[in-house]
């Protein structure tokens, strides 16, 4: 049981002083019944609550994909950069979510933002070796030895040897090379320092599936959705 104000507040439906407005002008209601006492106490998962005559789509936790554009940062707040939270719906920025792992500023694709801290534990952690698959512009030809480090795990500049990691080259000449690569772990930059380690460098980065989940054809960078049901059940089993 919670107060009604706060449920409300916590759902995007305004700071709890607006919420006070809401119901002393009679906009909620709470099984059938307008509610007026801010302090009200309800549970949540069982009333079914009104506001404006629209019913309110309770939940704890929401599981959002972004395909995260260049420039903005995986963070929820940021002294000198706009932040994937800032990007998203105030609706769902209620809810105090925050990215599951990170990309780095001008990495683009699949972000899953969430506040299921549970959620994000489980999908971060390396004993857990969600496969990460990124598509990756490279400067330099890529060749057959580069595979076979890869494959090996490579040792990064601090020493770390990364965990093996697939590297498939989709085109590959002098020029450079475009190439997918699937990891396992989410080191800093890890990416771009496996490349650098066999002295290459990634131009451009963008994350295409995330465990279970593909990024969608059609989600505009910059955009997010909310994850189905089902989706959410095969992260979970992650
Ligand atoms: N590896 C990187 O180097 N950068 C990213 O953003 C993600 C993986």
């Amino acid at each position: 049981m919670d107060r009604i104000d706060k449920i409300l507040s916590n759902l995007g439906h305004g700071t709890r002083k607006e919420v006070k407005a809401l119901l002393k002008k009679k906009k909620v209601e709470v099984d059938g019944v307008i509610a007026t006492d801010s302090a009200m106490k309800v549970d949540p998962e069982k009333a079914v609550i009104k506001v404006s005559g629209d019913e309110i789509n309770y939940r704890k936790y929401i599981y959002l994909v972004m395909n995260k554009p260049s420039g903005v940062v995986s963070a929820t707040v940021d002294r000198n950069d706009e932040t994937v939270i800032d990007l998203i719906d105030e609706q769902y920025r209620a809810f105090k979510p925050f990215p599951i792992g990170r990309l780095d500023k001008d990495t683009v694709g699949l972000l899953l933002i969430t506040n299921d801290g549970e959620l994000n534990h489980k999908l971060i952690a390396p004993k857990n070796h969600v496969d990460k698959v990124y598509y990756a512009e490279i400067n330099k030809f890529i060749d057959a030895s580069d595979i076979n480090t890869f494959k090996k795990g490579v040792v990064i500049d601090d020493g770390y040897k990364c965990m093996p990691a697939e590297l498939e080259v989709l085109t590959a000449n002098e020029n450079g090379s475009e190439v997918m690569v699937t990891i396992q772990e989410g080191k800093f930059h890890q990416v771009k320092r496996m490349f650098e380690s066999v002295n290459k460098n990634v131009m451009f980065l963008r994350r295409v599936s995330f465990g279970p989940l593909k990024l969608d054809e059609d989600l505009v960078e910059g955009q997010c959705r909310e994850l189905s049901e089902d989706e959410i059940n095969l992260l979970k089993q992650v």
